[in-house]
């Protein structure tokens, strides 16, 4: 149908809906097949009938789906069609790796192909919304929800947005396998008060803008469906209500067309944020903000119809909100075809085994090797004695994360099944030696131990459950608890060969005498599906570990927040001058940096070359930097582009990554990165927050990490009035 017939049908449905239908279409519930916020009173079926539903989430599958909206389009007045949401992070039945692990691979067609998948198999189970991309960068390993977002840089975020939207939305060749993704939590959810879900927000307007808003406005530049609000503050206006960024801002000056979604519950909590008396100041506060629906809080049900009485609210306000979801109904297809994209099938691991191999590869790609003492991995295959230790060595459902939705336990594959497989002529014994976090047991303690020492070389699998994990789950001390830490010095000190596994959905804090008396240390957090599988291609030597770190690993919780954008101060760190910025008890820097991570190669790098010295702010420079593998197999390298402005209006980072890449090098061979960097990349947020671009100088820099010592450097004058 054509958008204009669409638009007069949807006009005519408007006409001629009851204000308590109006406000059904403006409000979602929750189903049960998985619980993500509090359940509120109400059977959604019986609520449904009264057509005073317009959406539902956490259910899926043909038979749920099919008589869901049976009861919408048969049994209510207007026979409007539901849609259906789920959060489809990272996966629906088959599970790719938590975005944390993901965003390690630093590699943008994975990121895209891995949502395509996702939303392959989800509307397939009868679902046309997924409540991601999450995008809340995040410093801060105390909080749980920093296993949801792709790490502490700004740029990666952005990048990572771009894709996932793309894969979403607009990469399927069928139209009925393209989902809607929507962006969120917006904003700045990620920077909650010591990590703590849910806390206070108070960011400065620079932080907003430098770091929080640009991977919402990549989003929406990539024609993100729909963006969520947080539950939280920002500078003390709750996100909810907050009509500055999400109408002025959002709206009015990005041009926002879609679709704006409570989170769960957060209309009606605007009460206990404590800037609203009833549900209908806080209806009225979220609806003038800007949001269309309401999540399972009630206050639009119940709260607009008070609102509209008391003048606080205008009938014509209400019709703008359902005007958009009935336009997103119809763009959907909804209308056409209320089953739209759903099969009797639940795609799955197994029933698109396509799937299956590409979360393999996926999982391997996320897998970051720090530390790896005489080559000690890859492991021989040839029948040595290899101990699977930990209490994360057989745990293979923690392998989905904490956001896993219809991914099934039984199917996923954990470290030990992993290394069976894929050392078959090897012995591979298997001690848990303790629990996850609970009192050790002696016996088994003792036991892992004698495993340990029957060994050649141990696989000391740590983490956390995945319970644990994720949303309220803040921790004031993210580290291996005590009878994984008393485990690991026992299995230390029998002198056999360690290989630290940590499998958690956030950065750990570890003890030195841990990563000292590890040989090596893979960050694995939680791979999906395939976790253990992949996770042996690596240790085994299928594939050359490929990933960095798109987190930094602090050395103590009391650095947080650390991370490699920090700024210079006016007394730099320096060693020798007792009064520059420094601790007493700690590094100034984290444990390992973002881009952190090793290859079972070795990269050589050239100097960096650049296109031109002086340029206008319309240009763009080429920079390249030639790599040479000079180590004995293929491998990926990634380079990163830095970009430093030594003097500028405001303190500026000490380095801002502007692009990436990753080259596959063979054996002796040189290939080049290069990167054609539009000038207008360079600027940043003036006095008045709009992009600033000064004459002079600005360091361009590339290497393998964050760590500034080993960048190679250009330096480009910028002049304004210069032209392309
Ligand atoms: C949760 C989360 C949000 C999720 C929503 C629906 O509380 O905050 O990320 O999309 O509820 O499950």
């Amino acid at each position: 149908m054509d958008g204009g017939m669409a638009g007069d049908r949807i006009e005519a449905l408007i006409a001629e809906m009851t204000l308590a239908e109006k406000l059904g279409q403006l409000s979602m519930l929750a189903a049960s097949l998985v619980v993500t916020g509090p359940v509120l009173p109400g059977d959604p079926v019986d609520l449904m009938r009264k057509g005073r539903v317009g959406g539902i989430l956490n259910t899926w599958g043909h038979d749920e789906i099919r008589e869901a909206q049976r009861v919408a389009v048969e049994e209510t007045r207007l026979k409007i069609p539901l849609y259906f949401a789920v959060d489809v992070l990272h996966g629906h039945r088959t599970i790719h790796p938590i975005p944390l692990a993901e965003a390690c691979a630093f590699d943008r067609d994975l990121w895209l192909r891995t949502a395509r998948e996702s939303a392959d198999e989800a509307t397939r189970d009868g679902i046309q919304m997924t409540f991601a991309p999450m995008l809340d960068v995040c410093r801060d390993p105390r909080w749980g929800r920093i296993s949801e977002c792709a790490g502490e840089d700004a740029y990666v975020n952005c990048e990572y947005a771009r894709a996932k939207v793309r894969g979403f939305q607009f990469d399927a060749k069928d139209p009925q396998r393209r989902m809607f993704g929507v962006a969120k939590h917006f904003v700045a959810y990620g920077a909650v008060t010591a990590g703590r879900d849910y806390a206070e927000v108070d960011v400065s307007r620079r932080a907003l803008h430098e770091v929080y808003l640009p991977p919402f406005k990549a989003a929406v530049e990539e024609g993100v469906a729909g963006i969520m609000p947080s539950f939280t503050d920002v500078a003390g206006i709750a996100m909810t209500a907050h009509r500055g960024l999400l109408r002025d801002l959002l709206r009015i000056k990005w041009g926002f067309k879609g679709i704006v979604i409570s989170d769960y519950n957060a209309i009606g909590e605007l009460i206990p944020h404590g800037v609203a008396h009833d549900m209908a100041e806080a209806a009225t506060l979220a609806l003038k903000a800007g949001i269309d629906i309401d999540m399972m809080s009630g206050a639009y049900e119940d709260g607009l119809p008070v609102a509209l009485e008391r003048g606080l609210v205008t009938m014509d306000e209400i019709d703008t909100a359902v005007r958009r979801v009935l336009h997103m109904k119809e763009a959907m297809g909804l209308f056409e075809n209320p089953l739209r994209g759903l099969e009797k099938i639940s795609p799955g691991p197994d029933t698109i085994p396509e799937h299956r191999v590409s979360a393999r590869d996926a999982a391997r790609r996320s897998l970051v090797l720090v530390k790896n003492e005489g080559d000690l991995l890859p492991v021989s295959k040839n029948g040595s004695n290899i101990a699977a230790i930990g209490p994360l060595a057989d745990k293979p459902g923690e392998m989905m994360g904490p956001w896993c939705m219809a991914g099934e336990e039984k199917e996923a594959i954990g470290f030990l099944q992993g290394l069976r497989e894929g050392f078959p002529d090897c012995t591979v014994q298997h001690a848990r030696g303790c629990p996850t976090d609970d009192a050790i047991d002696p016996g088994e303690l003792a036991l892992a131990i004698e495993t340990a020492r029957e060994s050649d070389v141990v696989f000391l699998c740590l983490g956390e459950d995945r319970q644990h994990c994720g949303e309220a789950a803040s921790r004031t001390l993210p580290r291996p608890p005590a009878c994984q830490m008393e485990l690991a010095r026992a299995i230390i000190a029998t002198g056999k060969p360690v290989v630290l596994v940590i499998a958690t959905s956030r950065p750990w804090i570890l003890p030195d005498w841990m990563v000292d008396g590890a040989r090596s240390v893979v960050i694995a957090m939680f791979g999906g599906t395939e976790a253990g599988r992949a996770f042996a291609d690596v240790v085994g030597g299928e594939w050359n570990p490929s990933a960095r770190l798109c987190i930094s690993w602090p050395y103590r919780v009391g650095q947080i927040p650390v991370h490699y954008g920090m700024r210079n101060t006016g007394r730099p760190h320096d060693p020798n001058n007792g009064f520059s910025t420094n601790f007493l008890d700690a590094p100034i820097g984290p444990r390992w940096v973002f881009g952190d991570g090793l290859s079972y190669t070795n990269f050589e790098l050239g100097e960096l070359r650049i296109d031109k010295t002086i340029a206008g702010a319309s240009d763009i420079v080429h920079v390249e930097m030639a790599v040479t593998n000079a180590g004995g197999r293929a491998g990926e390298a990634t380079i990163f582009l830095f970009a430093h402005d030594p003097v500028a209006l405001v303190t500026r980072p000490m380095l801002e990554l502007k692009d990436f890449a990753k080259l596959l090098i063979e054996p002796g061979e040189t290939r080049t990165a290069a990167f054609a960097l539009p000038v207008s990349r360079l600027a940043y947020p003036g006095f008045d927050m709009e992009p600033r671009l000064d004459d002079g100088r600005i360091n361009i820099l590339a290497g393998t990490s964050a760590r500034r010592e080993n960048l190679k450097s250009v330096s480009l004058e910028v002049q304004q009035r210069m032209t392309a």
